[in-house]
């Protein structure tokens, strides 16, 4: 360690932060952080494990039943392979480039096909998705996200002479698919002809709904009214909702705009989402809705929650304004109380808030009366106390801090800037929250941390690392109560390795936790991208584990092909077919060597890395994890 490496927390620093919860909190709580709290000390050793299982363990405290995971954990890796227990294989079902329909264009491998090929083909990153069973539940409607490019992978000679036609088929890599995939009876799934299926492209017309539809901030040049914006972008996770329909989110949006030679000006509202003087998309450079210089309102057309609806290949999809402006990661919609969509979404970056939207009416009632559930409610963001209590601030403009005095001119405004408004109010600042799920049988909500190398000066409770390299999970109770301004919190457990003072098993250490999911039966599938614990000295490639949160159990379920990240996780009903895609494998592949680092799925002498969706499943035919 030199000077310049941030210092870890003091084991003294530590307690005192939990002590102060300690004290204020109730029993089952109490436990878990203690546990999770003594496996910091280095010299517990021989009580790491347990300890950390304990910490692992839910404190609702039912460590009982019958164990949730019944597969042998794999060992960390580095092969250019998915790597699966033994029992268990997969299939490689939709790779980028695959065409949505049997009959559509097929992949060129040397990524000769063109702006209009890529339209009609799965896109490229896939990241979150969901498989709505058909009535045969057979068969399904996947929708999968395209979160975005490497553009060194997606054109034949790379980004050299950027075009119109190469900002036409980078746009058309972004989006959404919705394909049919049915299964046979050996057990393979096969994407279908399909009247369900279609490409959602940063060119599919899209309907701003909500309080900043029309708002002179959402207004452009080619939508003087502010109600339709072309496209949906960095498609990064997603959530199905009770009534059938798809939501996928929009991360990180600013990558795709170009402000000018300088940056936007410190303190700024631009600045608060990410802009800078560079735009690694040359989009701008083709398409003059990217050039901020010209175009200042269409970046905030982007950064929404946006529903589609698999079952009506006709619908217009529509942006959900009143679900904030940020860079979404997935949105988990569960019924309140009063039957109203309750809606839980992370902003994934350094220092940014978990958020939650509350319905205003029941799901029932706003369909019947052909409103969106999602459009009329209360934004919150969560601010995390010292002792394990946790509040939702509302984010309603006229509250202190969102008036016009403040800035905020109405209730679109705090929408369409909704980080600023979430600053004014206190919100905890977080280490990049990522997913987050409900844990089927407590309610209790889950969300990742992923990292945060960035904190270098001070960490709080629910933060507890400087240069968190290897970032948390944290757990949010509400009391079985959705639409609750108050909670409790904890942390659920801290990754890494042991000297990073992680509360998992050493054998079973892992780092960037991203995905995350409960299935139907309450295991919990963790996904990651980015730093893993080395071994002997080397990166390994980024993993997926489940958990029995009720039992403490945790293991290495799969590990991906060098550079991925993993991420998209669904299931069909019978959770006997687990589909998981397979992020930006080989990335780092040129034009002249697309296969320098990967070349998976097709290990083709003439192609290239693929991200793509598969589908493992038991050799037996069993539960996958069972
Ligand atoms: Fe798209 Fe934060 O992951
Ligand atoms: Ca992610
Ligand atoms: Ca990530």
């Amino acid at each position: 360690m030199n000077a310049d490496t941030p210092r870890p927390p003091s084991i003294s620093e530590l307690a005192e932060l939990r002590l102060s919860r300690r004290t204020a909190m109730a029993g089952g709580l109490a436990t878990a952080a203690a546990a999770f709290f003594g496996v910091q000390a280095p010299s517990a050793a021989a009580g790491v494990v347990e300890g950390a299982m304990e910490g692992v363990a839910e404190s609702s405290g039912r460590g009982g039943g019958r164990p949730l995971l019944g597969f042998p954990a794999v060992a960390p890796s580095t092969a250019d392979a998915v790597v699966l227990p033994p029992g268990y294989r997969y299939q490689v079902l939709y790779p980028w480039g695959h065409p949505i329909v049997p009959s559509g264009p097929a992949f060129a491998e040397d990524a000769s096909n063109t702006a209009a090929d890529q339209a009609q083909q799965a896109g490229d990153h896939h990241d979150g998705m969901w498989f709505f069973p058909l009535r045969d539940r057979r068969s399904g409607l996947l929708c999968v996200n395209h979160e975005a490019t490497t553009e060194n992978l997606l054109h034949t000679d790379g980004r050299a002479s950027w075009s119109p036609e190469k900002t036409a088929k980078s746009m058309a890599a972004h989006g959404v698919s919705v394909i049919q995939v049915e299964q046979d009876r050996d057990g393979g799934w096969q994407v279908a002809e399909s009247r369900f299926a279609r490409r959602v492209t940063m060119t599919t017309p899209i309907e701003i709904t909500g309080p900043a539809a029309g708002h002179p901030l959402m207004r452009t040049g080619a939508d003087p009214e502010g109600v339709r914006v072309l496209g949906t972008l960095n498609n990064c996770a997603s959530g199905p909702t009770p009534w059938d329909t798809y939501l996928t989110c929009e991360e990180t949006i600013n990558k795709y705009f170009y402000y000018g030679e300088q940056p936007p000006p410190a303190g700024s509202v631009e600045e608060r989402y990410g802009i800078g003087s560079e735009s690694p998309y040359p989009w701008y450079t083709t398409e003059s809705r990217f050039d901020m210089r010209t175009e200042p309102n269409e970046f905030n057309r982007f950064g929404w929650v946006v529903e589609v609806d698999p079952f009506d290949p006709r619908s217009t999809p529509k942006k959900r304004t009143a679900l904030g402006r940020m860079e979404h990661e997935n949105a988990v919609v569960v019924r309140g109380r009063r039957g109203e969509a309750v809606v839980y979404m992370g902003d994934d970056t350094q220092f940014d808030y978990f958020y939650k939207f509350v319905g205003a009416e029941p799901i029932a009632k706003a369909r019947r009366a052909g409103r969106s559930p999602l459009d009329e409610g209360t934004l919150y963001v969560a601010r995390f106390d010292e002792d394990g209590r946790g509040r939702w601030l509302p984010l309603v403009h006229g509250e202190p801090g969102l008036t016009a005095a403040d800035g905020f001119a109405d209730q679109a405004e705090v929408l369409v800037h909704t980080r600023l408004a979430a600053d004014a109010v206190g919100a905890t600042p977080m280490d990049r929250p990522e997913w987050c799920t409900v844990q089927p049988r407590t309610g209790a909500v889950y969300f990742t941390c992923t990292n945060n190398t960035a904190r270098t000066e001070s960490v709080d409770a629910a933060n507890p690392r400087l240069n968190n390299r290897f970032g948390h999970i944290m757990k949010i109770d509400e009391n079985s109560d959705p639409s609750a301004v108050r909670f409790d919190w904890d942390i659920f457990l801290l990754a890494g390795d042991e000297a990073s003072g992680a509360t998992v098993p050493p054998d079973q250490a892992f780092g960037s936790p991203d995905g995350l999911w409960f299935d139907a039966v309450g295991r919990l599938w963790i996904l990651t991208d980015g730093a893993q614990p080395q071994v002997d000295g080397v990166d390994q490639n980024n993993q997926m584990l489940v958990a029995d949160t009720e039992r403490g159990d945790i293991r290495r379920f799969l590990v991906g092909p060098p550079r991925c990240e993993i991420t998209g996780i669904t299931a069909a009903p019978d959770g006997r077919s687990l589909f998981v895609n397979i992020q930006h494998p080989g990335d780092s592949g040129t034009p002249e060597n697309p296969r320098a680092s990967s070349s998976w799925p097709d290990y083709s002498l003439t192609g290239r890395p693929r991200s793509a969706t598969i589908v493992i499943t038991r050799e037996d035919g069993g539960v996958v994890g069972a």
